[in-house]
């Protein structure tokens, strides 16, 4: 049984001027424990994906359903979703003023578990996990978000699967904006998650050069609004060197 099943997802977002169709037909089964890369140019709906299956209210689905560990997750609230086990890092995550990220965490942990961990063990967990995702006892202090550098948002995204441990992690652009060694902190802290837990990844990226650290099973391209080529790692490295107009017909 795949992890999560996406069958002919259409997706609209609400704009001004009303609701504006953005995908078209999205086809996609990630079976247990994989990681699948998509790529694709600016635009073309890959955040719209992301939001769609973590169920952000701005974004309706139209047709098509989705499946996580078999349970249809189509109808359900974001909060559902994420006891289901799904786990989305946003491309531009949000600034929460007010709520400091230790704060945050352990009531994400507490509302995913059904019950507050143990103080002990969650103050050793969220320690190892910032050692190893090089984030300072200070930082974790600090409201959600609020004036992290790009890449700090990015890592406290990596800092959250880490302890949430969810069973499918989708990163949207989650190396966007990474120093090369930030990058490799980053990656080996997903890698880390994924062989603990056997998780399964929908990686969204425009770089082959985070594929090296997290290998990826399968290399989907996006485009307008649905998957249109799907390969193996390979693929990542033939649309860096040659872009997408061969699939999207320009
Ligand atoms: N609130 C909105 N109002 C109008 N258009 C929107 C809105 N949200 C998304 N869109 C449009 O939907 C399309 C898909 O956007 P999306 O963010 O999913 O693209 P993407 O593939 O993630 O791009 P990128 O690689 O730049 O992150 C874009 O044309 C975008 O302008
Ligand atoms: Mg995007």
């Amino acid at each position: 049984m795949p992890s999560l099943e996406i069958r002919d997802l259409h997706a609209s977002v609400e704009t001004a001027e009303g609701p504006k169709p953005i995908l078209h037909g999205v086809d996609l089964s990630i079976g247990d424990g994989e990681i699948h890369a998509v790529m694709g140019p600016n635009g073309s709906g890959k955040s719209t994906t992301a939001y769609a299956l973590a169920g952000h209210p701005k974004y309706t689905v139209t047709e098509g359903r989705v499946f996580l560990n078999g349970e249809e997750i189509t109808d359900m609230t974001p909060d559902e979703r994420a006891r289901a086990g799904l786990f989305l890092a946003m491309q531009y995550p949000v600034e929460v003023p007010g709520v400091s990220v230790t704060n945050f965490l352990r009531t994400a942990k507490t509302a995913i578990d059904g019950q507050a961990p143990k103080l002990r063990d969650w103050t050793k967990r969220l320690r190892e996990a910032s050692i190893a995702l090089k984030v300072s006892p200070d930082f974790v202090k600090r409201d959600l978000n609020v004036g992290f550098s790009g890449g700090e948002k990015k890592r406290t995204e990596v800092l959250q699967m880490e302890l949430l441990e969810p069973k499918v992690a989708i990163l949207d652009e989650t190396d966007s904006g990474l120093d090369v060694d930030a990058l490799r902190v980053v990656s080996e802290g997903v890698v880390r998650v994924h062989e603990r837990t056997g998780n399964s990844i929908l990686l969204i990226t425009h770089y082959s050069r985070i594929l090296r650290y997290i290998k990826p099973d399968f290399v989907h391209v996006f485009a307008a609004g649905r998957i249109v080529k799907t390969g193996g790692p390979e693929l990542a490295d033939e649309l860096e060197a040659n872009g997408y107009d061969a699939f999207i017909g320009a």
